[in-house]
């Protein structure tokens, strides 16, 4: 017998415990190893029933994604699955951890399912572009009926025990997986209770057979979040065969859409953004053993838009923490902004009123930086000036205890110069929240010139527990994300002075796939951030649009006009500005195409990655991925920028870049690295670095 598989038997009741670290995910040895052990258990006449459980943290994970498009080994995990379903003796699932994908697949195979309160079930094909591909579309509708099954096959989320219990996806909640689902299995066999094959239970399907709507719905709620996303419209689509045909065919049916989504290009760019999740935590110079520094309390510094947004993730995580301010007003404020977050989250269902007060009696706020002497992390998250920063830096790093993460949430200021006022700059570190830092995934974690490994290491790993996205970057100016979209911002600005409407611009690049053109983005987030009204020289359109009071959505204007519902109309104003400028220029306008749109915006970004690589400010081309799919809305289908240009290939992007760099100048100055990748034939996966 495989060892990853173990199969113990307490008299009548043989345990199959499956030992793959590090989440049980269903590779070959594992898929043998549970079929041999199911095989010898089924044969010992003294076995009456077989409890199917994991060791380690998980229940089992999924199947293995490291063996998709690798030639299949056997046994494949239909023929599993078809095992233990037709088992002549009972089969108990033991669930701790997470039951997801082919593990949630094996889980209804087996007549019964037991799990511990926190465990969660859930099929998150459709984030890696496939759908559940063994069965789970054709099963989970008769376990839990279609409605509730098109939510979870569709969006992807998982659920919780007591809502698997709820919606009979479960039998039992029961305090140890193992024990519990062994002590379930007596109950079965004492009870003589049948096998129960949901292949062959049809019974929540009737009401789905008369009335379509929930596919309808379904699919309705679904197309503004997943537009451009292939999978989630599929597995809709799927979950109605198990309405419409004969089990075995809907499995058929499943199992040939599922493979031609896996051999696509966008299950293939999912895949690769998660993996390429996962090695952005993988820093080459710091060990993954090294042993990382206790953060039981934190500190943040101002609570304003950042700070507030900031200090949630850290309660909302069960961390405590301290929130300074200068004033009792802006204090009072920021709380108050926190709590009508956390109502207004409390309102949709997804907090109780308790969690809500849970979470607010975690933070603490105060008008003394005395206060943070305790705290094992403090962000600063105060006005973006330098001096202003130094003097709270100067504080902290007299108030703060040894050892202590001094961390600050600049957006583009020199962490170099911050941590030099400092007598202890290997605790300085930058943490780069994106706004609404409560929400959005992304963390730029910054290294600076002496930031100690471990505290490097204590970063990334805080950021994975308050549920972030970490990315390591290097100190310049707009580290990877504001950096790159500096530049095509500047393209953006350009072509609208060259003659493309505003509207064309965002257009192109929402069709691309962003949720919104940068115009568009730039309203939302106010056109006056960074602008001073006694510096502006009227010199640029923002500098004009703020100069008339046009600061975005939030004053009703910017580059476009909004009506109260917020959507965007071409404003006559902007485009009289537009045409000013244009005029100044004594440039002709012209037509810009949408390739045209698209080349310039994000072959200047792809340009911008490269240097961000040559001058090691980023580990590895797909850091730079994980930040704009995270932190940008880059469509997670296209894989992230240099992932795209790795498809189109780079002799490709290059000569591109070079005939913009003859006709539009040293914005497209070709990267020396990407010349180098050129002349040598590869791409930018091939390259990784340490960073500094
Ligand atoms: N196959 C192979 N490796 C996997 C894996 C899987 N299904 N799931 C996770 N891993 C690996 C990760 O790559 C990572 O490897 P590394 O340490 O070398 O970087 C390691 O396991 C740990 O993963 P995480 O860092 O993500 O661990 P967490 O504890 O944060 O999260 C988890 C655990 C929630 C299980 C998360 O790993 C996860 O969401 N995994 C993917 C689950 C999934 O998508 N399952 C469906 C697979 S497709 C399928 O089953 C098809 C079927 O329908 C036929
Ligand atoms: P903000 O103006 O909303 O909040 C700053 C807060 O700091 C104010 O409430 C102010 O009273 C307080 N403050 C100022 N000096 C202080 C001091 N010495 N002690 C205690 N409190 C003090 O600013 P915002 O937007 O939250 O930005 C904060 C930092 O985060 C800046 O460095 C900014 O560049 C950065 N940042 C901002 C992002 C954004 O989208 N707003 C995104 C990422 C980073």
């Amino acid at each position: 017998m495989d060892k990853v598989v173990e199969l113990v038997r307490h008299d009548v009741i043989a345990v199959v415990t499956i030992n793959n670290p590090p989440v049980n995910a269903l590779s070959a040895a594992a898929r043998r190893g549970i079929l041999e052990s199911l095989n010898v258990a089924i044969a010992a006449p003294e076995v009456r029933a077989i409890v199917l459980t994991c060791g380690g943290r998980t229940f089992v994970a999924g199947a293995d994604i490291t063996e998709f498009g690798k030639p299949p080994q056997s046994p494949g995990l239909n023929e599993l699955l078809a095992a233990v379903e037709n088992s002549p003796k009972p089969i108990v699932a033991a669930i701790h951890g997470n039951a997801l994908g082919g593990g949630l697949e094996l889980a209804l195979v087996c007549h019964f399912r037991v799990a511990v309160e926190d465990a969660k079930f859930g099929f998150p094909e459709v984030k890696l572009g496939i759908l559940p591909g063994a069965g789970g579309t054709q099963r989970l509708p008769r376990a839990v009926g279609p409605e509730l099954a098109v939510k979870m096959i569709a969006g992807g989320e998982p659920i919780s025990a007591a809502e698997a219990l709820k919606g009979g996806l479960i039998d039992e909640i029961v305090q140890g997986p193992a024990s519990g689902a062994e002590a379930f299995a007596r109950k079965v066999l004492a009870e003589k209770r049948p096998l129960r094959k949901l292949r062959d239970d049809d019974s929540k399907l009737a009401s789905a057979r008369a009335d379509r709507s929930i596919f309808t719905n379904a699919v309705a709620a679904m197309t503004k979040k997943s537009r451009g996303l292939q999978a989630p419209f599929a597995a809709a689509h799927a979950v109605s065969y198990a309405i419409d045909l004969p089990f075995d065919e809907g499995l058929k049916r499943e199992g040939d859409d599922c493979m031609k989504l896996l051999v696509g290009d966008q299950s293939k760019a999912q895949r690769y953004a998660f993996f390429a999740e996962r090695t952005a935590q993988k820093i080459p110079d710091v060990p993954a053993e090294i042993p990382l520094r206790p953060v039981k309390k934190v500190g943040i510094l101002g609570a304003g838009t950042m700070g507030g947004g900031i200090a949630m993730n850290f309660a909302s995580a069960g961390i405590p923490v301290t929130i300074v301010e200068i004033k009792q007003e802006a204090l009072d404020r920021g709380l108050q902004v926190i709590k009508s977050n956390y109502d207004r989250t409390a309102a949709r269902g997804k907090l109780t009123p308790e969690q809500v007060d849970q979470r607010m009696g975690l933070l603490t706020g105060s008008l003394d930086m005395n206060d943070f002497r305790s705290c094992d992390l403090v962000i600063e998250a105060v006005f973006e000036r330098m001096d202003v920063k130094k003097g709270v830096f100067e504080k902290l790093d007299i108030i703060c205890k040894p050892g202590a993460i001094l961390a600050t949430n600049t957006s583009a200021l020199n962490i170099d110069d911050i941590a030099s006022v400092t007598k202890r700059p290997q605790d300085v570190i930058g943490l780069h929240f994106f706004s609404p830092a409560n929400i959005m995934k992304l963390l730029e974690v910054i290294r600076a010139e002496h930031t100690a490994k471990d505290v490097i290491a204590t970063s990334m790993k805080l950021a994975k527990q308050i549920g972030k996205v970490p990315v390591l970057a290097g100190v310049c100016p707009g580290f990877i994300g504001n950096r790159m979209l500096s530049k095509r911002e500047r393209q953006a600005n350009e072509m609208v002075l060259e003659g493309a409407m505003l509207s064309e611009v965002d257009r192109a690049l929402y069709d691309f796939g962003f949720p919104m053109g940068p115009f568009q983005m730039n309203d939302l987030a106010g056109l006056d951030i960074g602008w001073v009204k006694e510096e502006s020289r009227s010199s640029t359109l923002i500098e004009l649009l703020c100069e008339v009071g046009r600061f975005g959505q939030k004053t009703g204007a910017g580059y476009y006009d909004y009506d109260d519902k917020r959507s965007p109309k071409p404003s006559p104003v902007t485009e009289k500005l537009i045409d000013e400028l244009i005029g100044k220029s004594g440039k002709k306008k012209r037509q810009i195409s949408n390739d045209e749109v698209l080349e310039r915006c994000i072959y200047s970004m792809i340009n911008e990655g490269a240097k961000i690589l040559e001058e090691g400010k980023a580990i590895r081309a797909s850091d730079i991925d994980v930040v704009w799919v995270n932190g940008y809305g880059w469509p997670v289908y296209r894989g992230g920028p240099m992932y795209y240009a790795d498809q189109i290939g780079l002799a490709n992007v290059l000569a591109k870049i070079k005939e913009f760099h003859v006709s539009l100048g040293d914005d497209f100055k070709p990267a020396a690295l990407l010349e180098k990748l050129v002349a040598h034939g590869k791409k930018f996966a091939d390259f990784e670095q340490s960073p500094r």
